[in-house]
């Protein structure tokens, strides 16, 4: 089995780990020329970016070329999914596949705009996660299949939350609003954990540029907390607690 991931903060990289087989990162093969990938079993698992998969997952769906009998899709999210269901069918369909399986774990949300990351934290056994994750690891082992249709009304509300949430949120040149305050050491911990190459570290100045995938890597994973967006629910960071700072760099560098 072969598991395609991306992960800012670590929970897709947790729920790539616990279901098994080889991981391979999303950001690492979009710097392929190339991208085939041929096993018995191939999942993607990854973000829910309001309703919608990350741009750079959706891009990935678009250049890969699979081969497999069993082809799975697994979200993690924290509030709500939305169309996602749809969103990776369809998008399974762009790239000649059948969706067999997709389902979706709920987690810590780390929308920092929204939400406070203590209180995410706080309230997280509520969710159940492990629970969830032995759920998706059985139908997996299983082979289990599910069928998710698409009618009008859904193809209605994919359009409703682009329009409301991804065209307002998921903006390349959202990183040129945020700011780095004095704490900053420029230690370049940014620039290793942000999955499109839109950080550079200076002896000056931390720069961003304009393709941001909107992922929150650089806000999150800051050893400094010193990078800061102009909306935030809360004061803390987040990051999954089963994975370090190290996975994160080598899974995004
Ligand atoms: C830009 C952005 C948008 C998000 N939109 C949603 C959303 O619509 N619904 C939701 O439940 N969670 C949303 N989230 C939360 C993430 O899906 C969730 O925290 C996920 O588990 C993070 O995975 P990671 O730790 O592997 O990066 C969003 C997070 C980001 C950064």
């Amino acid at each position: 089995m072969t598991i395609c991931y991306f992960s800012a903060t670590g929970n897709c990289l947790y729920v790539a780990r616990r279901i098994g087989g080889t991981l391979l990162s999303i950001p690492q093969l979009m710097r392929q020329e190339t991208i085939e990938i041929k096993d018995d079993a191939v999942g993607v698992v990854c973000p829910v970016y309001n309703a919608e998969m990350p741009m750079m997952v959706k891009a990935f769906m678009e250049r890969v070329n699979i081969q497999t009998g069993y082809f799975f899709f697994i979200y993690t999210y924290g509030a709500g999914f939305g169309e996602g269901y749809a969103h990776a069918k369809l998008a399974a369909q762009g790239a000649g596949l059948t969706l067999c399986y997709v389902n979706a774990i709920q987690m810590v949300d780390n929308f920092i705009p929204y939400f406070d990351m203590q209180e995410q934290i706080d309230t997280l056994p509520k969710k159940n996660v492990e629970g969830q994750i032995e759920t998706v690891c059985a139908d997996i082992a299983a082979r289990k299949t599910v069928d998710i249709k698409i009618t009008a009304i859904t193809k209605a509300q994919m359009a409703m939350y682009h329009k409301r949430l991804a065209e307002r949120w998921l903006r390349k040149d959202t990183a040129l609003s945020y700011t780095v305050n004095g704490d900053c050491v420029r230690c370049g911990i940014c620039a290793k954990v942000c999955p499109a190459n839109n950080i550079k570290v200076t002896e000056e100045r931390v720069k961003f540029s304009d393709h941001c995938e909107v992922c929150y890597a650089c806000l999150h994973n800051c050893p400094q907390h010193a990078i800061h967006m102009p909306l935030e629910a809360g004061t803390t960071q987040f990051r999954n607690e089963h994975v370090t700072l190290n996975d994160i760099i080598e899974s995004n560098r």
